[in-house]
């Protein structure tokens, strides 16, 4: 069941570096494409950064509607993730296009992508400088949500070996998230 998590803990979704899904939408247009480069930036409020690249159709629709949504996907949905990444929306609605079925978010008009592990719906800080020179895009994050089988109590329990986020590493090969290791809390 997706589940809202706290802005505070929200960087705890993507501190493992997951490649992702960003969706957008503007005019009655929506896309998706993978983005890989995506980090954490700040906790109170909650920002994030993102590289989206000049020329694509996400960066259009961000541009104009100055909102995206991060989505977390898993292992199970990998050949979507290469499939939004490999081509571009163009005209055509990629969802319909690649069967990816989406859900309403809460604060902003891009869709959440059915099925991901995690969600953060993000608004656009403007910073020209760095958005024109490195494609670099800040954003507050005003809306978190994960699915409570895979993240409980703050902290990531995948409920199954499919659930696992996952790493892109090359030319459609990726990790899937490993397990845990507690390191000794220091003296
Ligand atoms: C696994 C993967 C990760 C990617 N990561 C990024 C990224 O971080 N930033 C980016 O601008 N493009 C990234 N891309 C490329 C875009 O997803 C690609 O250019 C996409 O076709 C853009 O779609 P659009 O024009 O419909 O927005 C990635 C592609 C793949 C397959």
């Amino acid at each position: 069941m997706r589940v809202e998590v706290p802005l505070r803990k929200s960087c705890t979704l993507i501190n493992h570096g997951p490649t992702t899904l960003i969706t957008s939408a503007h005019g009655g247009r929506r896309n998706v494409m993978a983005a890989a480069w995506v980090m954490a930036l700040d906790y109170e409020p909650p920002k994030l950064c993102a590289v989206i690249a000049a020329g694509t159709r996400t960066r259009e629709l961000i541009e104009a509607s100055r909102e995206f949504v991060v989505c977390v996907p898993t292992l199970g949905q990998i050949d979507l993730v290469y499939a939004a990444g490999s081509s571009s929306g163009g005209d055509a609605d990629k969802f319909a296009r690649l069967g990816i079925a989406t859900e309403p978010a809460s604060r902003v008009a891009a869709p959440l992508v059915a099925g991901c592990a995690a969600w953060l719906e993000c608004r656009v800080v403007d910073e020209p400088g760095i958005q024109e020179r490195y494609d670099l895009f800040v954003a507050e994050v005003v809306a978190a949500w994960a699915d409570d089988a895979s993240f409980r109590d703050g902290r990531w329990a995948f409920a199954t070996p499919e659930a696992r986020t996952i790493h892109h590493v090359h030319r459609g090969v990726f990790f899937a998230t490993g397990e845990p290791h507690t390191a000794r809390t220091p003296a």
